[in-house]
C-alpha cells in the first residue's frame, strides 16, 4: 500500500503493461515529491498521468524499456535539482516483481527496464489465455458509433468507403475492450433525393429495367430528375411538392419510398457483405421523423431555440463555431439535417442510455458537428460527443479519386479490381489450389488490402489511393500482415509434419535469450495498452502501426532464431513456438478488431 492509500499493482496487470508501470510511477512521484509540498505538484502528476505522459516507451533498448521524463518539469515547480529529485524518486519507486532497479540518466531522466523473468512469466501465462491476458476495461461505457450512413437511392461509391471501414474497426475494437457498443447505420433515407426520385418515377419509369437492375434504374431516374430540376424551377418545385407529400404521409408516395429504400438497402447489403461489415441497427433519418415537430416545440419552450425571420434557430456564441445559427426548422416549415441529428441524440441518450456518441463522418461536416455538440450542451444533454472526421480519398495523382472518364468509382467495382489484381499472385504462390479457392483468397486479400490502406492513414488528412502501394507484399499493408499470420501458421504445420509435434502453449515462462526474442516479447506485452489507446483516441492507425511493428519484429526473430532445427533443445523450441503462437494470436485478434480478413494460406 502506498502512502496515498492506493494499492500498487503486484500480480495481475490485466494485460496493460504501460498502465501498470505508469501507476507505479504515479504512486512513487506522489510519495517522493508531494509530501507537504504545494498542491500544484499533485495536480501536475495527475495531469501527466491523465495525459499518458508519465512514462514513454524508449526507442533504443540501451536506455531501458520505458523512460520517465516527467521529473524535469516537476523540478521547475519544486525548484529543486532534477538529478537529486530523480534520486528521491528512484528510492521510493516500487520495482518489485516487474522491473529491475531503475537508473538515472542525463539531466534527470529515469530509465525503467522490465525484469525479463517477470515478462517471460507474464507472456507465458498470456499465451494460454483466450484474451491474450487483455482483460475487459474496468469501466465499460455505452457507446453508439454512427458510421457508414450513406444517403440511399444511390449506389455505394468510394466516398462511402472510409466511414464504413473506419467505423467498423472502431466498433469491433471497442467491443473487444468490453464496452457496450451499438454500431448504427444512420442512412439518409428521408432527404430531398426522394422528392426528385418520386417526380422522375411518376414522369416515366421502366418497370422491366427496375426488375433487371433495380439500383441502376433508380440511379438513372435520379440523374434525369436532378438534371430536369436544375434546368427548370417549375420542376424543382414539383420535386419539393412530392417530398412534402411523402413527409405528410401520402400513401402512394410512402409505398414508392418504401420500395426505393428496399432496393437501395439490398444493394448496400451486397457491398457490406463483401467488406464483411455488419451493423447492430439501421436507424435511418426516417426513423426519427415523427419526433421532429415535438422536439422543435420542446426546444422553443425551453428557450434554447428562437424564431428568426420565420425560421426556428439556435444561436450559439462559442468561439470557433460558425457565425450562422443552427437552423432546426425552415420558414416553410421543413425540418433539416440538424433537426434529425438532434432527435437522434435525444433517442440515443434517453432510450439507448448512450454515454459516448461517436460520429464517423467526413471532416467537411466538422462545422455541423461542432454546432450539434454545442447545441446539446446548451440543452443540457451531456455525453461524451466525438466527431471522428476523416479526409478524402485521392487518386495516385493527388486529385479526387475518379474513374478514367471522370465518374465516381463504384465500391463493388473497386473490390472487383482489387481481387483481379491480386489473383495472379495467389495463382503463382498456390498453383495446386482450385480456381474457386484461389478466388476466395484473392477476394479476402483484395478487400483486406483496400480496407487496411484506409485504416493505416492518419485519419484527418486526405490520402492517396495507390494500388501498387496498398497491394505491396512488403511494408505497412494488409497483405504483409496477412502474410505474417500465414507464416506463423506454416511453422505449426511444419512442426507437425516434420517433427510430429502438435504444439499448444502450456503457461510455462518463456526463455528470452536473444535480443530478438526480448524485443518481440516486449512488443507483445504492449498489445493491451495499444488497444486502450486506440479505444480512447479512436484512431485505427494506432493499431495498424502496432501490428506492423510486431510483424517486423517477428520477421527479425524468425530470421535469427531457429525454431525447428535439430540442434535446438526442447525448452528453447517450446519457448519460440510459444512466441510464435502469441504473435499469431495477437495478429489474429488485432486484425479481427480492424476487421481485416484472415487467411490460412496465401
Ligand atoms: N448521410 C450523411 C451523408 O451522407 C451522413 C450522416 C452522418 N451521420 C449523422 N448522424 N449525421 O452526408
Amino acid at each position: 500500500m502506498a502512502s496515498d492509500g492506493t494499492k500498487t499493482t503486484e500480480g495481475a496487470i490485466g494485460g496493460r503493461l504501460g498502465e501498470a508501470l505508469s501507476e507505479r510511477v504515479r504512486v512513487a512521484m506522489l510519495d517522493a515529491f508531494a509530501q507537504g509540498a504545494a498542491p500544484e505538484v499533485e495536480a501536475a502528476v495527475h495531469a501527466a498521468n491523465a495525459g499518458g505522459q508519465l512514462i514513454k516507451p524508449t526507442s533504443d533498448a540501451r536506455f531501458g524499456d520505458y523512460q520517465v521524463n516527467a521529473i524535469l518539469p516537476l523540478a521547475k515547480l519544486l525548484k529543486g535539482n532534477p538529478r537529486a529529485l530523480a534520486q528521491r524518486f528512484v528510492e521510493v519507486f516500487d520495482s518489485r516483481g516487474m522491473c529491475l532497479a531503475p537508473e538515472i540518466a542525463g539531466p534527470g531522466f529515469v530509465n525503467l527496464r522490465l525484469d525479463p523473468s517477470w515478462l517471460a512469466a507474464e507472456l507465458g501465462r498470456a499465451a494460454t489465455d483466450a484474451r491474450l491476458g487483455v482483460a475487459p476495461v474496468a469501466q465499460p461505457q455505452r457507446v453508439i458509433v454512427d458510421f457508414s450512413s450513406p444517403n440511399v437511392a444511390k449506389r455505394m461509391h468510394v466516398g462511402h468507403l472510409r466511414s464504413t471501414v473506419i467505423g467498423d474497426a472502431l466498433v469491433r475494437t471497442l467491443k473487444f475492450l468490453g464496452h457496450a457498443v451499438v454500431g448504427d447505420n444512420h442512412i439518409g433515407d428521408w432527404g430531398t433525393q426522394f422528392g426528385i426520385l418520386l417526380w422522375a418515377w411518376k414522369r416515366g419509369h421502366d418497370e422491366a429495367a427496375l426488375n433487371a437492375d433495380p439500383i441502376g434504374e433508380l440511379e438513372r431516374l435520379y440523374k434525369e430528375g436532378t438534371a430536369a430540376m436544375k434546368a427548370d424551377v417549375e420542376i424543382a418545385n414539383a420535386c419539393r411538392a412530392e417530398l412534402a407529400k411523402l413527409q405528410a404521409g401520402d400513401a402512394e408516395n410512402k409505398a414508392l419510398w418504401e420500395r426505393f429504400v428496399a432496393v437501395s438497402r439490398a444493394e448496400a447489403e451486397r457491398v457490406y457483405a463483401r467488406l464483411e461489415v455488419t451493423f447492430d441497427s439501421w436507424h435511418g433519418e426516417s426513423f426519427y421523423n415523427d419526433r421532429l415537430p415535438g422536439l422543435v416545440e420542446e426546444l422553443r419552450a425551453k428557450g434554447v431555440a428562437t424564431e428568426s425571420e420565420g425560421a426556428i434557430c439556435i444561436f450559439l456564441d462559442e468561439p470557433g463555431l460558425p457565425t450562422t445559427p443552427f437552423i432546426i426548422r425552415k420558414s416553410d416549415g421543413a425540418f433539416l439535417y440538424a433537426t434529425t441529428d438532434l432527435a437522434t441524440v435525444e433517442y440515443r441518450r434517453e432510450t439507448l442510455h448512450a454515454e459516448r456518441l461517436v460520429y464517423v463522418v467526413d471532416v467537411r461536416q466538422s462545422d455541423h458537428f461542432r454546432q450539434l455538440f454545442a447545441t446539446c450542451k446548451k440543452i443540457g444533454w451531456d455525453a461524451d460527443f466525438v466527431h471522428v472526421g476523416f479526409g478524402m480519398m485521392l487518386g495516385a495523382d493527388g486529385r479526387p479519386f475518379k474513374t478514367r472518364d471522370g465518374g465516381v468509382v463504384r465500391l463493388d467495382q473497386l473490390l472487383d479490381e482489387a481481387e483481379e489484381r491480386i489473383l495472379p499472385v495467389v495463382r503463382e504462390k498456390w498453383p495446386e489450389a482450385t480456381e474457386a479457392a484461389q478466388r476466395l483468397i484473392a477476394s479476402k486479400v483484395g478487400a483486406g488490402a483496400v480496407k487496411y490502406a484506409d485504416l493505416a492513414q492518419n485519419l484527418a488528412t486526405d490520402y492517396k489511393f495507390d494500388w501498387d502501394k496498398l497491394l505491396a507484399a512488403d511494408g505497412n499493408t494488409g497483405p504483409y500482415l496477412q502474410y505474417a499470420l500465414v507464416r506463423c501458421l506454416s511453422i505449426f504445420r511444419e512442426a507437425e509434419n516434420r517433427l510430429g509435434l502438435v504444439f499448444a502453449p502450456d503457461g510455462t515462462a518463456l526463455l528470452l535469450g536473444t535480443d530478438e526474442e526480448k524485443a518481440l516479447a516486449l512488443e507483445l506485452a504492449r498489445f493491451g495498452d495499444t488497444l486502450d489507446r486506440m479505444g480512447a483516441q479512436l484512431l485505427p492507425h494506432i493499431l495498424c502501426e502496432y501490428l506492423f511493428a510486431l510483424a517486423r519484429l517477428f520477421s527479425a526473430f524468425y530470421a535469427k532464431c531457429p525454431i525447428l532445427a535439430s540442434n535446438i533443445d526442447a525448452a528453447t523450441r517450446h519457448s519460440r513456438l510459444t512466441l510464435t503462437h502469441l504473435v499469431w494470436r495477437t495478429l489474429e485478434t488485432g486484425l479481427s478488431c480492424l476487421n481485416i480478413p484472415r487467411v490460412t494460406r496465401m
